[in-house]
């Protein structure tokens, strides 16, 4: 087996992905995304992904332009584990939820020290679109990841106020230079 590492999306990864998007449907993660479609369009979602357009944030989405977003994965030979978002900038939202960063294991794949090596492999990436220092918001019951975040240097902003729009989150910023 090789080691792992971060690639952009690619239809190598199909059969692995499909599964992994299983997991996180199961968990109620990405459920704006049909397997079906997914299954039927591959080659079209991952030409939309690698387009690195970003994809409006909901719940405001109409009142939110778009920022790019580059998409890579974590993968192991032909094992699909999980991904990391870049946002190249924040916008108003991404201030208050999603930050410059998200990254997630899919289920099956956790507590193996993956979230870990992909948000230290994604470092480099951060930093090549000229975020010096990322935005990183989580759910306050997010131990994992604060853990991994404080792991890698990240320190502790604030905790922001649930409003109509966006719900409680924990933000941190991430060295990245
Ligand atoms: C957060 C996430 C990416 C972590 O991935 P993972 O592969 O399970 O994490 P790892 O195995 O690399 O590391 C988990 C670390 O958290 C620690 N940990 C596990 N449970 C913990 C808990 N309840 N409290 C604190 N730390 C905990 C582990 O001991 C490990 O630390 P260590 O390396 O010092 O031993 C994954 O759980 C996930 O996808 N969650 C859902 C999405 C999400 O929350 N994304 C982050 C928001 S941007």
């Amino acid at each position: 087996m090789s080691a792992s590492k971060l690639v952009r999306p690619d239809p190598r990864y199909k059969d692995s992905f499909l599964e992994g998007l299983d997991e996180y449907h199961s968990e109620g993660r990405q459920t704006y995304r049909s397997k079906e479609y997914v299954r039927e369009n591959f080659e079209e979602f991952i030409n939309d992904l690698r387009e690195e357009k970003g994809i409006p944030h909901k719940p405001c989405q109409e009142w939110v332009e778009l920022v790019p977003e580059t998409v890579l994965w974590l993968v192991k030979d032909d094992l699909y584990i999980g991904t990391v978002l870049i946002r190249h900038r924040l916008n108003w939202h991404l201030e208050k939820w999603g930050g410059h960063v998200n990254f997630f294991i899919r289920p099956s794949m956790r507590g193996k020290g993956f979230g870990k090596k992909l948000l230290r492999k994604a470092m480099p990436y951060i930093n090549h679109f000229g975020i010096e220092r990322a935005l990183i918001t989580i759910a306050p019951d997010a131990k994992r990841a604060a853990h991994i975040i404080e792991q890698l240097g990240g320190e502790y902003w604030d905790t922001t106020h649930e409003t109509d729009c966006f719900p409680v989150q924990k933000r941190y910023w991430l060295d990245c230079q």
